[in-house]
């Protein structure tokens, strides 16, 4: 399909245009045009040029008005202020590229960019034999909506799900396991909770034994080693751990309504042997150095308490690698075979530090160089309804899968109360769409960067920010169109628009460069922040404008088109953040 430029792209090229042609030495000049109340857009750039050149802002302006060629497109330029441009387009050329939009059903017109990129994206990294936490939703849910948003870009993506699957934990619990066969059940013979139920008595159990009983810890002690240099049966009972942790986060991904790809499940020890020659490289080139028999790398500006530089351990004085080692080797996987043009991760922002260290330390090895981004996309903390970090009554931390659980309940006793002719199983399937969709939508609609409070009723409401306003915005759109029967959405640019109108199909034409800025600022609450406005522009919408009662005929197929085109947006914004449309609620 045919892509179709944006009315502000038109706009902003005639006044650049225009701008040209009355101050030829101005070269291209950026009319900064922006939307605004007053009219459709305003122009800024005239006044600085107009400092620039020490011209009068207000007669340069007018000189401007005068150059530009409004054809179809323009209804309207004036001059306001000081020397602004207020610039009204046409209902005609608003309707003409919405028509145009609606004819892609699968693009609504927004092109892929031309110069795809390759971005590794490191998201949902939970930890084997361990429970996951709120913090691993945030990774999951803000990873596969960038994701969602790059792919939608055109740019490739590569999911690496760097799960904690090595560490001196192991020995102990592999210790524990040979001392009690029989702990963990097959993987394929459990479901996740099983899985979950099983790792969590051994990891209690391992861990009681390894606190209490000297000789249990050397052993414990002997079996990392035995992990670490490869042993057979080590590794197998190593594996047995790692396959029944993934069955837990499976159920888990699952419930959240996720695709994982097993091929992009590469954890820590996948860099095992990658990090001896990281290592190597890194002290060779200098860029690293023995101190008290360990590997580090010092960085001048970073400091901790006492003003002594905090280092980044390469190696410790064992000889063992940790965390570092694995995230400078996955760097250098990332970019020398993968190819990757842009790194970005999204981790707890507890986690920083370590990655301004780990990048750091890549630059000076080369590793990382002008050609490629990194980027930690840092989120913040899941706090509770108190303000605190999310915690049960009790103060242990919250099971992720009892949250969902929770989430799609409350969801049901929305979905129940709204609509009396669904079956039992229909109201279970839109409450796990509702649910869901309200936990990812109220962690992507703010910041990453800011903490958020975990308020399921806040995440339910049919008022205010929420996907389920979302959701019913398309399911209301969905019954109209039932309802029109055999009248069919169809564009008529000869109609005039209501101003209602002109503010939603503005709106709806902004979608496509709306997502690709959000996705150059890795910035998925900036297409929330758009698709909440879109539903609060339709609802003003419905309240000035009958649809299936307009006065005329062609009124009621136009106003079907507009509807239609900006149930598709809204169904395409939610699919990139990872959220469902149900076509009933
Ligand atoms: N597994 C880690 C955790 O739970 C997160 C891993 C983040 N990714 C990375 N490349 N270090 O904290």
């Amino acid at each position: 399909m045919a892509p179709v430029s944006s009315i502000a792209s038109h706009v902003q090229q005639r006044i650049a245009d225009a701008l040209t042609a009355a101050l030829p030495e101005a070269g291209a000049a950026d009319p900064l045009l922006r939307r605004s109340d007053r009219a459709d857009f305003q122009a800024n750039g005239i006044l600085a040029l107009a400092k620039k050149s020490k011209a009068n802002p207000r007669e340069l302006a007018t000189q401007v008005v005068e150059k530009i060629t409004a054809g179809d497109l323009l209804a309207d330029i004036e001059v306001s202020g000081p020397g602004f441009l207020n610039i009204t387009v046409s209902d005609k050329a608003i309707t003409e590229t919405l028509a145009a939009r609606y004819a892609d059903t699968d693009r609504l017109g927004v092109a892929p960019k031309d110069k795809p990129g390759i971005t590794v994206i490191d998201y949902a990294q939970p930890n084997v034999a361990k429970e996951m936490h709120v913090g691993h939703l945030r990774s999951a849910v803000i990873g596969d909506a960038l994701r969602g948003m790059l792919d939608f870009t055109g740019e490739q993506t590569i999911g690496r799900h760097h799960i904690g699957d090595w560490g001196t934990q192991f020995g102990m619990l592999i210790q524990y396991l040979i001392e009690h066969p029989g702990e963990l059940a097959p993987a394929e013979e459990v479901d996740g909770e099983q899985a979950m139920s099983n790792l969590n008595r051994v990891y209690k159990a391992s861990r009681a034994v390894f606190d209490s009983d000297e000789e249990f810890k050397e052993r414990a002690r002997k079996r990392v080693v035995a992990l670490q240099s490869g042993d057979e049966e080590t590794l197998k009972l190593w594996q047995q751990f790692v396959d029944e942790s993934k069955v837990y986060f499976y159920s888990v991904f699952g419930k959240l309504d996720m695709e994982v790809r097993d091929d992009e499940i590469v954890g820590e020890s996948a860099y095992n042997d990658l990090m001896p020659e990281t290592a190597r490289l890194l002290e060779e080139s200098g860029v690293a150095v023995r101190s008290e028999g360990a590997l580090v790398v010092f960085f001048d500006e970073i400091r901790g308490k006492d003003d002594q530089p905090v280092p980044l351990i390469v190696q410790k004085a064992d000889g063992g690698f940790g965390y570092a080692a694995s995230d400078l080797s996955a760097i250098r996987n990332r970019v020398f075979d993968l190819k990757a043009t842009n790194l970005v991760y999204v981790v707890d922002v507890r986690q920083s530090l370590h990655f301004k260290m780990v990048f750091e330390t890549a630059r000076r090895a080369g590793w990382l160089t002008d050609e490629v981004t990194a980027h930690n996309m840092a989120y913040g903390t899941v706090l509770g309804a108190d303000g605190k970090p999310f915690k049960t009554r009790e103060g242990e931390t919250v099971k992720l899968e009892d949250l969902l659980d929770e989430a799609i309940q409350r969801a049901a006793d929305v979905v129940r109360e709204k609509a009396q002719d669904l079956t039992e199983d229909e109201i279970q399937e839109r409450a796990a769409q509702v649910g869901i969709g309200a936990v990812k939508y109220a962690d992507l609609s703010t910041s990453p960067s800011r903490d958020y409070k975990f308020d399921l009723d806040q995440m339910v409401s049919l008022n205010g920010d929420t996907s389920v306003y979302l959701q019913y915005a398309y399911a209301r759109i969905q019954s109209i169109l039932r309802k029109a029967g055999d009248t069919r959405p169809a564009a008529h640019p000869e109609l005039e628009l209501a101003p209602a109108e002109r503010a939603l199909g503005l709106h709806l034409d902004a979608f496509g460069e709306t997502v690709f800025e959000a996705t150059a600022e890795y910035a998925p609450h900036k297409v929330a922040a758009y698709l909440y406005q879109l539903a609060s522009l339709l609802t003003k919408f419905y309240d000035q404008c009958p649809v299936l009662k307009a006065d005329t005929p062609a009124q009621v197929e136009n106003r079907l088109f507009l509807v239609d085109l900006t149930a598709r947006t809204l169904h395409k914004g939610m699919a990139l953040l990872g959220i469902r449309t149900p076509e009933r609620l």
